[in-house]
């Protein structure tokens, strides 16, 4: 089920729907009609609401409407998990025509973040050091989101990490950590990740604790997690949290550090499979980027010097000679990925950088 477009999905399914997949009411119809067996996403938190809908409706195993509409608003999420006691930075609810708009940011201290709550992929969110530029921030938060209201955060210094997790039949079934590389534009957007996150025991509990208590918060009790944090003076604060697997080579991550098919469990967990297993036996360390473009323009040439290598796990490239690319801001102006693992995480990452050297695409202007 998707709008057209390249979705590597359609050579691969058996029956295509050309829908939109947040138009759940559509796909509830169809989901009766098609007496389907399960419903799920990966990688976009687009279709996660219509999953809500449909498991509800349908009795399927998946998140409940009430978790999925918590994990897609930003604003109700800061709520459970402030009355909940998850450790996250302190926000202000505002409307959009409130007469005292400067007064309740002034209440947080600078620098500040401003969030449409219904987007993603950093759209409609910026950083603002200066009081000058709040009304630029607003706007872009409007012009990004379909509520009347946006929040407003207090902006953590520190390193951003995230963690992939599942939670099946209300237990929490793994919690792997995870190094980001971030490229720095108006905000944050992870580029790539890497396996294991090394930090104290004591520091990957407190992670493991607020990931709990954020998920119990939230709700969810059959999805996959996508966790961002941000760690600050050895603390976890939460950032946010997905109820479907995360994007940018996060499921294959997953998928290598356990040695098992993680799509697969995904589908199963879906099917409502009794006894699903997700204890890993390999810990495998991994690492993974993006290929990105440096301009606008349309790609002239594609070259890939790499040879056979085990430790090469895959080389994806999303457009071919002619095609249009854009300059590198966001996570969908992607133009492909590189995945490797190694015996040890410094000869994973090693590797990542060699096989990204070896990958030469020419775009022109
Ligand atoms: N309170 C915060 N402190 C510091 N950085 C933040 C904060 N909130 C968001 N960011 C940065 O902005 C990015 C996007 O914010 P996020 O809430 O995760 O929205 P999105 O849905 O776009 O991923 C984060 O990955 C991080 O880099
Ligand atoms: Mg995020």
């Amino acid at each position: 089920m998707s709008i057209p477009g390249n979705y590597p999905g359609f050579a691969l399914a058996d029956k295509v729907y050309y829908e939109n997949t947040t138009d759940w009411e559509k796909i509830l119809e169809i989901a009766k009609e098609e007496k389907i067996d399960g419903i799920v996403t990966a990688g976009t938190d687009v279709a996660v609401i219509t999953i809500g809908k449909v498991c509800d409706a349908l009795g399927l195993c998946g998140l409940s409407c009430r978790g999925a509409t918590i994990a897609t608003n930003k604003l109700l999420m800061k709520e459970v998990y402030e009355k909940n006691g998850v450790r996250t930075a302190k926000y202000r609810k505002i409307a959009f025509d409130a007469p005292d708009v400067y007064e309740k940011i002034d209440e947080l201290s600078l620098p500040l973040i401003f969030k449409a709550v219904d987007s993603s992929g950093s759209r409609g969110i910026t950083r603002v050091d200066r009081r000058e530029d709040f009304a630029e921030a607003i706007a872009l938060a409007k012009k990004y989101t379909r509520k009347d209201y946006f929040i407003v955060e207090e902006f953590i210094e520190g390193e951003e990490f995230g963690a992939q997790a599942f939670v099946y039949q209300g237990k929490v079934q793994f919690i792997m950590p995870h190094g980001d590389y971030v490229f720095h534009g108006d905000t944050g957007v992870p580029i790539g990740h890497f396996v294991p996150y090394e930090l104290d025991d004591a520091v990957i509990e407190d992670a493991k604790e607020q990931l709990r208590l954020a998920i119990a918060a939230m709700e969810l009790d059959n999805c996959a997690i996508n966790a961002d944090f941000i760690l600050k003076d050895n603390k976890t604060y939460v950032l946010e949290i997905g109820g479907r697997s995360g994007a940018t080579c996060l499921a294959e991550s997953v998928s290598i550090y356990y040695g098992f098919d993680y799509y697969e469990k995904i589908l199963l967990a879906a099917l409502g499979e009794k006894n699903l297993d997700f204890t890993g036996h390999a810990q495998v360390p991994n690492a993974s980027h993006l290929l990105m473009s440096d301009r606008d323009g349309v790609i002239r040439s594609i070259t890939n010097r790499n040879g056979e290598n085990p430790d090469i796990y895959e080389i994806l490239f999303d457009h071919g000679v002619g095609e249009k690319v854009e300059k590198f801001r966001i996570g969908p102006h992607r133009i492909g990925h590189v995945v490797t693992k190694g015996e040890t995480l410094e000869k994973a990452v090693a590797l990542l950088h060699e096989t990204m050297d070896n990958i030469e695409i020419e775009v022109e202007g």
